[in-house]
């Protein structure tokens, strides 16, 4: 189990006051100048040093993305740095902890980024839902605009750096990053076509990297601690601590900071009280938010809870927002609403998506009952594969892996339904449902 001491976000849970004297006796703002002074090539090497990757979902190596930045920003085109606090993925409940437990942390770690990529300014843009959350946010900026940590030659340091912190209005959507940057330009948020990407022309244009909250929020304490520190948590390419979410059917379902690759189980144990009913009550489990595949109880149970290791089971880390299903789940039911999901998000740009997402949801809505026909199942299976990959943004794949992973690992659930309304008898989960 990781210890006291390794914990980056140690009021992760609120016990102390999120100000800035509160968040200065934790050792944020320590001498934040010095960390500029290593000079923004040195922090980037650090980064890439210490093996941390996105937190965001897609696990791509942080630093490497900072490094595509322009080191020679134009005057007329600064870079900039946007920080994704939209987490609407369902079951993903983070960065939310940050931003109102320990605000100062991102803060602090976007003046730190922002610098490295020698970008002119921060972007923070929250989830409109969060309401509290952004209260805390923007009061937590102003904190840090009146003591001089922010704005004008910004800790003493001689570098300009502004942070404004934006809400959003509540589009899944608007967490790709794309259509983040269009949503903050003040137009509808929709993808856009990928080249360009960001870091050549993002926001208004301009170079532009886009950070998932806690990326940002690790990396003064790494850059303090060192990154051979970091690196000294977690199995090869998955290093670091890392903020799991555990939902559902656990005895004690929390938000706690682990070392990556902790097994599924220990995990569980640790620190939610074991699964409800025991472990043979254990049906399945999403592990990385709504949008990968689901895994059977067999297979998570001793699974690292990190990038590769969820990619061997079939499945993937994604926000770590780990769902758990015990065997009272009518995990037909539950996929068929993930999917409704997708089918209510889509931003209906690209016609495999607009139409494919409903499409989906209609079939899995009637495999729920059982009133589909046999062969559907495969037809399904078959759609996913033309949804899947076939679209401008990562929203068509989301919606589609869920349904595969279903039809993987519980064919003979969707075939039992589908023979039993044949033979008029009803399942008792169906009847519940209905
Ligand atoms: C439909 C969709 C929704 C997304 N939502 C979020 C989100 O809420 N928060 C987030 O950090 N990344 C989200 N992402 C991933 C972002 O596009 C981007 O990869 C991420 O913010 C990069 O940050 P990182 O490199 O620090 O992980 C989403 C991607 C897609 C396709
Ligand atoms: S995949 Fe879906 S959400 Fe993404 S751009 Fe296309 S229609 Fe919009």
């Amino acid at each position: 189990m990781l210890a006291d001491k390794d914990r980056i976000f140690t009021n992760v849970y609120g016990f102390q006051p999120w100000n800035l004297d509160a968040a200065v006796m934790r050792g944020d703002w320590d001498n934040t100048k010095a960390l500029l002074q290593l000079g923004p090539d040195t922090i980037i090497d650090r980064i890439k040093a210490s093996g941390l990757r996105g937190r965001g979902g897609a696990g791509f190596p942080t630093g490497t993305k900072w490094s595509f930045m322009p080191k020679a920003p134009k005057p007329d085109r600064p870079n900039f740095l946007v920080i994704n606090a939209d987490e609407s993925e369902p079951g993903s409940c983070k960065d939310r902890e940050i931003i109102r437990h320990d605000p100062h942390k991102l803060i602090e770690g976007a003046l730190v980024a922002g610098f490295a990529m020698r970008a002119r300014a921060a972007y923070i843009y929250i989830r409109g839902e969060y309401i509290r959350e952004a209260e805390t946010l923007f009061a937590a900026i102003a904190e840090a605009y009146a003591k001089g940590l922010l704005g004008k030659n910004a800790c003493g340091s001689g570098y300009d750096f502004d942070v404004f912190a934006h809400r959003g209005a509540g589009a899944y959507i608007c967490g790709e990053e794309t259509a983040m940057l269009e949503s903050l330009e003040g137009k509808k948020g929709q993808p856009r076509l990928k080249p360009p990407f960001p870091a050549g022309a993002g926001l208004y244009g301009c170079p532009t990297t886009v950070n998932n909250v806690e990326s940002i929020a690790v990396v003064p304490t790494i850059l303090r601690r060192s990154p051979e520190w970091f690196a000294s948590f977690g199995a090869e390419n998955n290093r670091g601590t890392k903020l799991f979410q555990i939902s559902g059917h656990v005895n004690k379902p929390c938000v706690v900071e682990e070392a990556m690759s902790i097994p599924f189980r220990e995990l569980i144990e640790k620190h939610c009280g074991g699964i409800r009913g025991g472990w043979d009550n254990l049906l399945c489990v999403i592990p990385g938010g709504s949008s990968v595949p689901l895994v059977k109880a067999e297979h998570i149970i001793d699974a690292p809870m990190d990038f590769d290791g969820l990619k061997a089971v079939g499945s993937g880390l994604g926000t770590a927002a780990v769902i758990v299903m015990d065997k009272s789940t009518d995990v037909v039911r539950a996929i068929s609403r993930l999917s409704y999901f997708y089918k209510h998000e889509s931003c209906g740009q690209c016609t495999p998506c607009r139409e494919g997402t409903g499409w989906m949801w209609r079939v899995m809505e009637r495999l729920r009952t059982g009133d589909a026909d046999l062969s559907e199942i495969d037809t399904l299976q078959q759609v996913t594969k033309q949804v899947e990959g076939h679209t401008i943004c990562a929203l068509g794949d989301a919606a589609a892996w869920p349904i595969q992973g279903l039809i993987k690992n519980f064919r003979p659930e969707l075939e039992r339904r589908i023979n039993e309304k044949r033979g008029g008898g009803v399942h008792p989960m169906r009847e519940a449902a209905e």
